[in-house]
């Protein structure tokens, strides 16, 4: 009774209801609450840490940046949602606030979108800097097995590499991606490299333009940290897996290099285990498997970083159960 009081305590209050509102499409930074709430850092600050220490929310510092999101568990998320539920959409405030949060939002993508513009021509190169590729593609391959894929989708294909790594082993793989450089690119290299059954379309991850139960191979290659709503982004690549389907997810292990978010458009400095683990879980994944490619000591001071692998399985239908049993 008494957390449930200081909880409500904790919400009861115009800008902590509208910075549930905000959280509850996605995680976000004190400066872009600062920015969209229309208040000084001190006061907003003083707002969360009160919903963070009723449990409402929860602060993950990671390099000089902390972000904030709904609690996803326990007491302090069905307190969140149940008070979420309550909001009107249609309310002034609120609805300038979510205004403003997408003009943010947007500014963030096209100052991304100007970056992969930028670096399109010299993307193998920027790549192979935090990451032995060869090593990364092995294991890929290792994950994947000798399985033969019928329909392959991979997210934010940049230049397609995935669909040279894995093109030979699908009957269709498609590459979709935001950038055109890149895409002209990847078109590029999957014609050099002879595959006629891989192609390339523009189009946006958050909202894919494919039915449901599609594809039986998703990859997820160093895209999930240049986005604002990696959960999301997992959600919608799930939707579009066929039952029995795998996902393979490359991205950083957590790490300290500032600089990528300054110089290469990085939001997030890597991901834990746990935290995907808990993504994958939400979405209906299992079989989950990690493994880290650690970097060569030599290379210990050149920027390069531990590069994580994740598969994940989409629970098969029964009868596919049936056929392999
Ligand atoms: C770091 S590159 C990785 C490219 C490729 N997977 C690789 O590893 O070489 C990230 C790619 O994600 C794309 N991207 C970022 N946000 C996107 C979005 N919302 N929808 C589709 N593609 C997006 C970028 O345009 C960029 O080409």
């Amino acid at each position: 009774m008494e957390q449930l009081v200081t909880a409500l305590r904790a919400i009861g209050e115009p800008t902590r209801l509208r910075i549930l509102s905000l959280l509850s499409r996605g995680e976000l930074t004190v400066s872009e609450l600062v920015n969209v709430l229309g208040q000084s850092q001190p006061r907003v600050s003083r707002h969360i840490k009160l919903l963070a220490s009723a449990g409402i929310i929860e602060r993950l510092p990671e390099g000089t940046w902390v972000f904030y999101r709904l609690a996803d568990h326990g007491r302090g998320q069905r307190i969140a949602q149940s008070i979420i539920a309550l909001l009107d959409d249609a309310d002034r405030v609120l609805a300038r606030d979510l205004e403003r949060l997408d003009a943010v939002k947007h500014a963030r993508t096209n100052a991304a979108n100007a970056y992969f513009a930028e670096v399109a021509k010299d993307w193998a190169h920027i790549r192979s800097l935090h990451l032995s590729e060869g090593s990364v593609e092995t294991a890929l391959r290792e994950a994947a097995g000798n399985r033969h894929f019928k329909a392959m989708l991979d997210i934010g294909t940049g230049t397609g590499r995935m669909l040279e790594v894995f093109g030979a082993q699908t009957d269709q793989a498609l590459g979709i991606d935001l950038s055109h450089e890149m895409l002209n690119l990847a078109r590029l290299n999957i014609e050099k490299a002879g595959l006629p059954n891989c192609s390339v379309r523009h189009s946006d991850l958050y909202n894919l333009p494919f039915e449901d139960n599609k594809f039986d191979l998703v990859c997820v290659h160093q895209v999930l940290h240049y986005l604002d709503e990696p959960a999301t982004a997992l959600g919608e690549a799930v939707r579009v897996m066929a039952p029995g389907g795998l996902i393979t997810i490359v991205d950083f292990a957590p790490h300290q290099l500032e600089f990528l978010r300054e110089q290469h458009a990085h939001r997030r400095l890597g991901f834990t285990d746990t935290e995907m683990e808990i993504w994958m879980d939400q979405v209906g994944l299992s079989n989950i498997t990690h493994l880290a490619l650690r970097p060569d000591i030599q290379d210990a001071g050149a920027n390069h970083l531990t590069v994580k692998i994740w598969t994940a399985e989409r629970a098969s239908t029964p009868a596919q159960r049936e056929v392999s049993a």
